[in-house]
């Protein structure tokens, strides 16, 4: 499904923040992308959705390479792709129905028409029909989460990305969410991509991958990372100060 090749990305043409990176993402594939704060998660995804290009490399999604695309074309595979921000980033003049039902705006439809619709995806994350009338200053952290996730649904996208969707939550709350993506996973099949810090999703996820300095260090079932005796993971994992793992970037 997504296949990155050699993917480089510089923004100031000295250090490159993604160095010569290559992944394979295979269709339906549940994909944990861990990594230290700056080491370039956000530009990984960012790439990937075709928000930034890179200084060189591929990323073809479905066969095409999307570095090499632009205007309509590009528009396709983004339609494709849903992305669910690290914080919500929901609009806070709009109701909760508002606000999941913004995706729909291009099609014409009022906020009474596409009411039903808005209510099922509602329900599918675990909120009930009441939150629909209220203000995001009136949800918590975990309920303003899943309305993002109901936003990004309403797309029906292949390919889900999350970019450290529990960041700020308790554990309670972290796990609740692990359990809402697992369960849209399995219900969706749509190619998903979490960032995340929280060891507690590989308890859900099929595949753990862990970007340290620009490339792909590590990358293999989550069941096995208990027993894996790569280093850097070794350490990541366990949090360790001891390893290979430098300081500072
Ligand atoms: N638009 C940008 N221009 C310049 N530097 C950037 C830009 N976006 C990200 N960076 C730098 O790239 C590095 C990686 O950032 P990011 O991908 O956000 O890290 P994280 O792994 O925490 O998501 C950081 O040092 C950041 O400052
Ligand atoms: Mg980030």
């Amino acid at each position: 499904m997504i296949e990155i090749k050699n993917l480089t990305k510089s923004f100031d043409g000295q250090r490159n923040i993604t160095n010569d990176l290559s992944l394979n993402i295979e269709k339906g594939e549940f994909l944990a992308i861990i990594g230290r704060s700056g080491e370039g998660k956000s530009v990984l995804l960012k790439q990937i959705i075709g928000l930034i290009k890179p200084t060189s490399g591929e990323i073809l999604i479905e066969g095409k390479d999307i570095t090499q695309l632009s205007g309509l074309p590009l528009q396709e595979i983004f339609r494709k792709c849903g992305y669910v921000f690290q914080f919500a980033a929901l609009l806070d003049s709009l109701t909760v129905l508002e606000n999941v039902g913004i995706v729909h705006l291009e099609s014409g439809k009022t906020t009474d028409e596409m009411y039903d619709e808005v209510a099922a995806k509602i329900k599918s994350v675990g909120l009930s029909e009441d939150s629909l009338k209220k203000y995001p200053d009136e949800l918590s952290g975990g309920m303003k989460k899943r309305v993002g996730l109901a936003r990004t649904l309403m797309q029906s996208p292949e390919i889900l990305i999350y970019d450290e969707p529990t960041t700020g939550l308790d554990p309670i709350s972290v796990k609740r969410i692990h359990e809402l993506m697992k369960k849209t996973h399995d219900e969706s099949n749509a190619t998903t991509i979490v960032i995340s810090h929280d060891v507690d999703i590989f308890n859900y996820a099929d595949q753990v991958a862990m970007l340290y300095q620009g490339k792909i260090v590590y990358k293999g079932a989550t069941k096995d990372v208990w027993d894996c005796d790569n280093p850097y993971l070794h350490q990541f994992i366990r949090g360790l100060s001891e390893g290979p793992i430098e300081q500072s970037l």
